[in-house]
């Protein structure tokens, strides 16, 4: 790359490449499952010729899996899952230091961001062979536009749980036209990532934004999902009482089980000091909610998108007017004088407001990432139109990578036949 013209692009300022060089360089030492790919896609260069879409979180971690499946022989275009994640220096290095086609600038327009969308799915090569996505904005797009965008494409994964429900809906409806790698859903992904890593990054987006203290206060966490159960393990362990709403029965038993207060959410609306939305669903906490929160009360989304607070209704009982009071903080001053403080605008909080996950939980999802695009390119042809699970064995074979990585070995599972069933 080093003296050949950038490719097209749209980021912030390629003078940061630099800052964006070390960022991604730091994420990489966290991140050697992928590490040990690389290596390997480097020698086998099993994507040779492969047109690649993503669109991710324009993050030092994604750039390491962006440059994985360079190695490994593909074409890579990006632009980004959400408009406050990116990180403009990184955008900036892909561009200048690895000649990637990066469409990505924070805080851009949603206008802009469609455009983007479009623009990976329109390349002048021809459409992508893989899509990768993190809410399911690129093959969902290419599914309505059809022609080009869908001609080439061979395959698709998706990195999250409302991406997959937007193309399960798809699936349902008969109009999915190729095989989707549900990574999201993968064991090693679920464990780390939707439970640890949101766990911690979601509180560290409250911190970072608020500075609030989690310690003696009461944290709201509405969804017990993987994500929400991460939130809640985390916030106990920095000494905030918790408090869980959920609407599914066997969920709720499993918070209470774990010690955890539950109750419907009117409820907590009144006892918590600080809400935390994580079920991929609209409205979640609405009008009635607010009305009843305590003053000073803090709103935090850590759902894919900013609809599970609802914000018109807030701004609504807003009398007293919104402002902003620190970066990431707005101010709704009730008819009463209470004021409610929403994080990040609602949008998602360990985005918006922290850095995401660790690198070293995407070390995890970016491995399972780069082997499933191998495996669709691998199988192309053979995989029906659908969704389809991460295979059993490339997912242990992440966690077998990931262990070794941190030192832990483990006993091997007795062979067949051997002396240690009963009867
Ligand atoms: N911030 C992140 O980094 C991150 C990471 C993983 C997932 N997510 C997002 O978080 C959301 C949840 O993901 P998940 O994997 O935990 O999903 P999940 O399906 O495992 O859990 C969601 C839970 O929310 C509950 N729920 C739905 N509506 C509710 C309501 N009105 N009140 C109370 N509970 C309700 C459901 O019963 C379910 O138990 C999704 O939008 C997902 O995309 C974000």
């Amino acid at each position: 790359m080093a003296g050949s013209p950038p490719p097209a692009h749209d980021v912030a300022d390629l003078g940061l490449a630099g800052d964006g060089a070390e960022r991604i360089a730091w994420a990489a030492g966290q991140m050697p499952v992928l590490a040990r790919i690389r290596e390997r896609f480097a020698a086998q260069r099993p994507l040779e010729g492969v047109r690649v879409a993503c669109c991710l979180h324009v993050t030092a971690e994604t750039a390491n899996l962006v440059r994985t499946l360079l190695g490994g022989g593909a074409t890579v275009a990006l632009c980004s899952a959400n408009p406050l994640s990116v990180q403009d220096d990184v955008a900036a290095a892909l561009v200048a230091r690895d000649g990637v086609e990066v469409r990505a600038r924070r805080g851009e327009s949603l206008d802009d961001y469609a455009a983007h969308v479009l623009t990976l799915l329109a390349a002048p090569a021809g459409g992508p062979h893989v899509t990768l996505d993190d809410g399911a904005d690129l093959l969902v797009t290419a599914h309505v536009r059809g022609g080009d965008a869908l001609a080439a494409l061979l395959g698709a994964t998706e990195e999250t749980t409302t991406g997959l429900v937007r193309i399960r809906r798809l699936e349902g409806e008969g109009k999915l036209r190729c095989p989707v790698v549900a990574v999201n859903e993968a064991r090693t992904e679920r464990a780390l990532n939707d439970r640890h890593g949101t766990g911690q990054s979601a509180l560290d987006g409250i911190v970072r934004a608020s500075n609030v203290l989690l310690a003696g206060n009461t944290i709201v966490i509405v969804g017990y999902g993987w994500a929400g159960m991460g939130v809640a393990e985390r916030a106990r362990g920095a000494g905030a009482a918790v408090i869980v709403c959920e609407i599914d029965p066997l969920r709720a038993l499993e918070a209470r089980m774990a010690g955890y207060e539950v109750m419907p959410a009117l409820q907590a609306a009144e006892r918590g000091d600080v809400f935390v939305t994580v079920t991929g669903a609209r409205a979640v906490l609405r009008r009635e909610h607010f009305e009843r929160m305590k003053d000073g009360a803090l709103l935090a989304n850590a759902g894919h998108f900013d609809v599970e607070l609802d914000l018109e209704a807030l701004a609504e009982i807003a009398a007293g007017g919104v402002r902003s009071v620190r970066p990431l903080v707005d101010e709704y001053v009730l008819g009463d004088g209470r004021r409610l403080n929403l994080l990040a605008r609602g949008r998602v909080v360990n985005l918006a407001a922290a850095e995401g996950h660790p690198a070293a939980v995407m070390d995890v999802s970016f491995a399972l990432q780069a082997l499933s695009v191998e495996e669709l390119v691998r199988r192309r042809g053979e995989l029906s139109p659908g969704v389809h699970a991460v295979p059993e064995a490339l997912d242990r074979e992440v966690g077998r990578l990931k262990l070794e990585a941190l030192g832990v070995t483990i006993d091997e599972p007795p062979s067949e036949g051997a002396a240690t069933s009963i009867g």
